[in-house]
């Protein structure tokens, strides 16, 4: 009994080095519904969900390079020759930033580096 609790609490103590779930707040979920109503999702996946002609951006956020507001807000603003843009409004930018903080957060990609390319993303 007495090594039982001493095992759960070793379990308990280092299973919180994972990331854990955190609550969104209304701008995460307004993120959310913006990210779903302009189908961001047909392009790109989170937690390796989603199409495959982008990048993965769960943990876009967290990325030393790509990580900031003004890296995050170019491509939302003005898309790339492969990203349409989608003329989006700086209320609907910021939202879509604090969702994608807040999935950064909230998991890991199941995807790769190695497995992006210029041409799409391949899972072998
Ligand atoms: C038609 C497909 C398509 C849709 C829809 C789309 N994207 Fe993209 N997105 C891309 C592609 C392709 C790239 C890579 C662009 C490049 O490198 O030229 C990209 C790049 C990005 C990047 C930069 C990623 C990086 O690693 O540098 C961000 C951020 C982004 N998109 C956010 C969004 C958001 C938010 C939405 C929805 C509002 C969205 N995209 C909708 C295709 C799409």
């Amino acid at each position: 009994m007495v090594l039982f609790f001493i095992y759960s609490s070793f379990v308990y103590i280092y299973s919180g080095s994972e990331k854990q779930p955190v609550s969104p707040s209304a701008t995460v979920i307004a993120g959310w519904q913006i990210w779903q109503q302009k189908n961001c999702h047909t392009c790109h996946q989170l937690y390796g969900l989603g199409g495959y002609m982008g990048p993965d951006l769960t943990n876009i956020a967290s990325d030393a390079n790509k990580g900031t507001d003004a890296y995050l807000k170019t491509f939302m603003k003005y898309g790339t020759a492969n990203m349409p843009n989608l003329h989006l409004t700086e209320t609907e930018m910021d939202a879509l930033v604090s969702f994608l903080r807040w999935v950064d957060k909230s998991g890991k990609s199941q995807v790769a580096k190695e497995s992006v390319h210029w041409t799409g993303t391949y899972i072998f």
